[in-house]
């Protein structure tokens, strides 16, 4: 899909060039907002309050117009396209001036502001979400989101559309790369921490994809089956703790079905669980194109339709007029859209632009990459490199010399400067592979500026291999693409590469593999290469960070989100479910409402349930090639001094090597046999900062939640009685202090 050039955008474009020329720092897009009045304005109200005095005012078509808007013109047009005062991002809904509501500018924001070249604006690429969970770090997370927030209000947005928590219980998914790993209470905190800093810059935030959209493959029409129990403690679990622990302002609901319903028309999920159990006050907002019916959707929780007004814009007066949706239904949609509103301060501090601080985005994108590069392997101290002993190093493949890759589709951050490596200009939107212009070769040449080094593309296995063969070290840079809208069709790395690495390795014993995936891949070459350091994709500063972790500037810190199987025979679905091919020409669906709903439904049982990822392996006694929690460090760490009490667990963790590093500490709980789950669950995690030598001691609290069952009969969460076993230790495979408690 490609940029079309509108007449009407040229005109929008001019105008802000002009306000830009003419305005003064900070100028507002457009004619001056009229300073918003009313009883609503009063500060000393609660956002509820302060939203019903509105709603109190509103008509019903006014009522309406806030339910659903435009979107995506600027990549799909149309013949009203774009909207006079949208920004050209995922969606826009026009404010009502006279009651001083403000627009709802929205962007997709994932790993960073998207579509920004559209009017030659700046964002920071920040690296992937499932980076940012690599660092297990709940500052960091806070970083991430207070940045992104930022750029969307420098840029004059008003809502996020990022926050996925998707767990990566299909590992080929192709999203992977936007979401936050395999674990509820990991993904749950840290999407909690970004989403409250993202809020706190005044920006609405939205937490998605509702839920257990956790394959792209038919994403439209694939239901899943999965039982109560399990959801509650898998997918929505990190739901549960995102939404409260952020107090985000929206929810979007997802495109797949979910045991017979849409997500988006789910009364089970949007109602029951959401806005029920979870307490949730925000609105539900539908992923583009996942509004499936009037009555239905919005009886069952929905309360915005993205983008367009088939169904929430002229069939929802009918439906209120015919009786069919209470008025008090459509005035509690309004009043959780006003509320969210209230709630982030956007009456209050409407965001005024201006030029974003492109320094500061640097700086948090090389920490945060530095923070979530993995060691997965070190074979004989081979990392750090030591740039004054070494004389030639070779830098092969993954267009090292160009930039570093990063995830497509509505995640897409605009490349600084154009992609890298250009791709052709109709490239379809989905199909875009996109490398940020931070090129490893330079980061490495300016790491070890008395070397020779030298570049091979990696196209030819034995012409790298000769390069290899003379140099005193091999660094293979490996990559797997990955974009919304498609899975990966196995677990391989794409291409050549395995056979790349193979080569290289035969001709250098001192072989050392980036990658730069999206999530998991298999690694048939481990055992042939000295080291290897999973970079995921690392955004704008990537080279930076992997070059400081190459030559031991930094210390690497990070531990994986979610397990890297050894084949895909070890998971729980070996093949990946697909949707059935159309029967006829007839079937060809489209994506947007209009199309025939039932013509290619498939199913996809998840019947693992709620052994995701490293429960599934520990389940079934099942050996991974890098275990959830893994990472390495160029020190070495002890733990020791275990004491579990009924509400905390403490220990104590040295570091007993020559260097200072920082420790990812995790506890795991085993619960009672009558709980039915016997393996272990990831409860508590700390990371320690320690100097060469120094111990320090760990307290952690042991949330009676983080160690409940969902009780499916009785619909509520409960602790069961009986003996706990705790363990802690650096991975979930390694666990060198194990204890247990009684709770009752
Ligand atoms: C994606 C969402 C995204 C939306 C708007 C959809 O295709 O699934 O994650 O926010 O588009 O761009």
């Amino acid at each position: 899909m490609h940029v079309i050039a509108f007449p009407r955008l040229r005109l929008v474009a001019l105008a802000a060039c002009l306000a830009t020329l003419i305005g003064p720092a900070g100028a507002q897009f457009g004619p001056p907002r009229p300073k918003p009045s009313g009883p609503w304005m009063n500060k000393s109200l609660s956002p509820d309050q302060r939203a019903d005095l509105i709603v109190a005012q509103m008509t019903l078509a006014e009522k309406i117009s806030l339910l659903h808007g435009g979107g995506w013109q600027m990549l799909f047009g149309g013949p009203d396209a774009p909207p006079s005062k949208s920004l050209g991002n995922a969606g826009y809904i026009p404010g009502i001036p006279r009651l001083g509501i403000p627009d709802l500018q929205m962007a997709d924001a994932a790993v960073g502001v998207t579509h920004s070249s559209v009017f030659g604006r700046y964002s920071t690429a920040l690296p992937s979400c499932v980076a940012e969970a690599a660092s297990w770090d709940l500052d960091l997370a806070r970083e991430y989101g207070a940045l992104i927030g930022a750029e969307l209000r420098d840029q004059g947005y008003t809502m996020s559309l990022g926050g996925g928590i998707n767990l990566a219980r299909e590992p080929r998914n192709g999203r992977i790369f936007e979401y936050k790993g395999e674990d509820p209470i990991l993904a749950g905190k840290l999407v909690g921490a970004e989403m409250k800093a993202l809020q706190q810059q005044g920006i609405v935030g939205d937490i998605k994809h509702y839920a257990l959209n956790d394959q792209e493959s038919g994403r439209s029409y694939v239901n899943v089956k999965i039982g109560k129990r399990a959801m509650r403690e898998s997918d929505l679990l990190a739901f549960e703790i995102g939404v409260k622990e952020s107090g985000a302002g929206a929810v979007m609901c997802s495109y797949n079905l979910l045991n017979g319903d849409y997500a988006c028309e789910n009364n089970y999920l949007l109602t029951g669980v959401l806005k029920k159990d979870f307490g949730f006050q925000g609105f539900v907002v539908s992923d583009w194109g996942g509004t499936h019916s009037t009555a239905k959707a919005v009886l069952a929780g929905l309360d915005m339709e993205m983008p367009g007004n088939t169904y929430l814009a002229d069939a929802l007066a009918k439906a209120v007029d015919a009786g069919q949706v209470p008025m008090a239904r459509l005035d509690n949609m309004v009043h959780r859209i006003l509320r969210s509103e209230f709630a982030v301060g956007l009456f209050d501090n409407t965001p005024e632009r201006q030029v974003p601080d492109v320094f500061r985005g640097l700086d948090v994108a090389e920490r945060v990459a530095e923070q979530s590069i993995v060691l997965l392997k070190n074979a004989d101290g081979q990392l750090p490199l030591d740039a004054a002993r070494i004389k030639t190093i070779a830098v092969i493949g993954s267009h090292a010399d160009a930039g570093v890759l990063s995830g497509g589709g509505s995640a897409q951050v605009d490349p600084m400067g154009g992609n890298a490596v250009p791709q052709p200009a109709n490239t379809p939107f989905f199909e875009r592979v996109i490398w940020h212009r931070s090129a490893p070769l330079k980061a490495i040449r300016a790491k070890a500026p008395h070397a020779d080094v030298q570049y091979d593309g990696g196209t030819d296995p034995a012409a790298a291999a000769r390069l290899a063969k003379t140099s005193d070290v091999a660094i293979v840079f490996v990559n797997q693409p990955s974009s919304e809208g498609s899975d990966h069709s196995s677990l391989s790395l794409p291409g050549n590469q395995d056979a790349l690495v193979g080569a290289v390795a035969a001709a250098n014993p001192h072989t050392i593999v980036v990658l730069e995936t999206g999530g998991a891949v298999t690694m048939p070459w481990i055992g042939q290469v000295s080291a290897a350091v999973e970079a995921w994709y690392p955004g704008i500063r990537g080279a930076q960070a992997i070059a400081s972790i190459l030559f031991g500037d930094v210390n690497p810190s990070a531990k994986l989100p979610l397990t890297f199987a050894k084949s895909e025979a070890d998971l729980p679905h070996p093949k990946l479910t697909e949707q059935p091919p159309p029967a006829s020409d007839k079937d060809m669906v489209e994506m947007f409402p209009g199309y025939k709903e039932n013509t290619r439904k498939f199913d996809v049982d998840y019947d693992e349930g709620l052994l995701v990822g490293y429960k599934w392996y520990d389940a079934k006694d099942k050996t991974p090639l890098f275990p959830f929690g893994f990472g390495l460090s160029y020190t070495t760490y002890k733990y020791s001094n275990l004491k579990v009490s009924k509400d905390s667990v403490s220990f104590q963790v040295t570091n007993t090597g020559a260097r200072a590093g920082a420790e990812i500490a995790e506890v795991y709980a085993t619960l009672p046999q009558a709980s039915g789950e016997q393996f272990n669950r990831l409860v508590a995690w700390y990371k320690v900062r320690l100097a060469p030598g120094e111990s320090k001691p760990v307290t952690l609290l042991l949330d009676p939640f983080y160690l409940s069952i969902f009780n499916a009969d009785k619909d509520a969460w409960e602790l069961v009685p009986g003996e706990y076993i705790v363990q802690v230790g650096g991975s979930s495979r390694d666990l060198p202090l194990r204890g247990s408690v009684r709770l009752d």
